[in-house]
């Protein structure tokens, strides 16, 4: 069985349908990964036992997505050393701000890189374990430049289609080369 690169964690099962994101892109790239549903409040002794295992096995990253009091991103970062990226999600009344902050706001010490509420914070988490990968591993970052380049085209392809109907529809639009 190939080993995890990264172990990617979820508070709760109410969270699949965002972190699928983190999945998706990981998986896209052939990034071996580890899923779990483990709570920090609620499975603590678990979370430490996981952390510890996953380490033992070579996880180079983590990336924990969690809502409401999200301690799980910074409970795995009190416990490992490797890189550790939080994604806050939107599963409360307070629509994620509770999760952003609570991920976000780790003491001098103990670092979570946070991303953003929801389903873009979940496709950049998994984007950045992949960068963080890539450093070490020069097959992986010339497929994330192919990556890029393709976006970049996507973004150039959606310019050309709003200028054709832009003309159409607007008198005074000026000219431009680009
Ligand atoms: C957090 O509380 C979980 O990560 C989830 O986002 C939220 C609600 O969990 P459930 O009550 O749906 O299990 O710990």
């Amino acid at each position: 069985m190939t080993p995890a690169k990264v172990a990617l964690i979820m508070g709760s099962d109410s969270d699949l349908t965002v972190m699928e994101e983190t999945a998706k892109i990981l998986d896209a790239f052939e990034i071996p990964f580890d899923l779990k549903v483990i709570s920090a409040h609620r499975t603590p002794e678990k979370l430490d036992a996981y952390c510890d295992r996953m380490i033992a096995r070579g996880v180079q990253v983590f990336i924990c997505g969690a809502g409401a009091a999200a301690h799980l991103a910074g409970a795995v970062a009190a416990r490992v050393n490797v890189p550790v990226i939080g994604v806050p999600l939107e599963n409360s009344a307070l629509k994620g701000l509770d999760a952003l902050l609570a991920t976000v706001q780790m003491p001098g010490g103990v670092p979570v890189a946070t991303m953003a509420i929801g389903k873009a914070g979940a496709l950049n988490a998994g984007l950045l374990a992949i960068q963080i990968l890539a450093l070490t591993d020069e097959q992986l970052a010339r497929r994330l430049d192919h990556y890029r380049q393709e976006q970049k085209s996507g973004i150039d392809r959606k310019n050309r289609s709003v200028q054709d109907k832009a003309k159409t529809q607007f008198h005074s639009l000026a000219d431009d080369d680009d």
